[in-house]
């Protein structure tokens, strides 16, 4: 159990930790995400999720990345909150103009961005297609819950990045999920 882990089950968040929470499966993308950031959590600075329900996800992100602001995009306005270090917007991330008019102007590239959203390929590709520019350099690009098969989703990487594909067991409910990861070619690996 990494401190992530701890932290998806302080805020409800059914990313890890191997809570159940009405009876939906919970997923173990945490240890993945702590060993991407264990090292460099305190320097990120910008992190941006879509999808956000309840903010479960946006709450665990706020604690986790200490001195990060968090975005959140939504399609549906009846979840959007404010709160310190947290926003979000309205938008759609099957429609890349709604996308970008929900970035935040003062914030124009992102550590971490992760899609948590629609869970359907054609959304899931548009909005990496579409954010993948506004990623600093040594950014991480991450679509959850994946339901392409992997080879169409790797050929729709673009050539300066690459791309992996994990499948991961859920931490409890049963199942697996599977977790698409980002990053320019010079840091794969990192
Ligand atoms: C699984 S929930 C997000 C959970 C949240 N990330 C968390 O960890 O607590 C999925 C959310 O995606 C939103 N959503 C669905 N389709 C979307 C779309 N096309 N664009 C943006 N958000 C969408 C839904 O309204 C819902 O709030």
């Amino acid at each position: 159990m990494t401190p992530l882990c701890e932290l998806a089950i302080k805020h409800s968040c059914n990313r890890g930790g191997h809570h159940t929470r009405g009876g939906e499966p919970c997923h173990d993308y945490t240890p993945k995400y702590f060993k991407l950031f264990e090292l460099s959590a305190p320097f990120v600075q910008r992190v941006l999720e879509i999808g956000v329900n309840s903010g479960a996800g946006l709450r665990m992100w706020a604690e986790f990345f200490p001195n990060a602001f968090i975005h959140g995009v939504d399609i549906n306005p009846g979840c959007l909150f404010h709160e310190k270090r947290i926003t979000t917007t309205q938008g759609n991330q099957g429609d890349a103009g709604s996308l970008i008019q929900a970035l935040p102007v003062q914030a124009p590239v992102w550590d971490f961005i992760v899609d948590d959203g629609a869970h359907d390929w054609p959304s899931q590709k548009t909005a990496m297609l579409t954010l993948l520019p506004y990623m600093t350099g040594d950014g991480v690009y991450a679509t959850e819950d994946l339901t392409e098969v992997e080879s169409t989703i790797l050929a729709a990487v673009p050539p300066a990045y690459a791309g992996h594909v994990y499948d991961i067991p859920n931490g409890a409910g049963g199942g697996s999920a599977r977790l698409l990861i980002v990053r320019r070619k010079q840091y794969d690996g990192y």
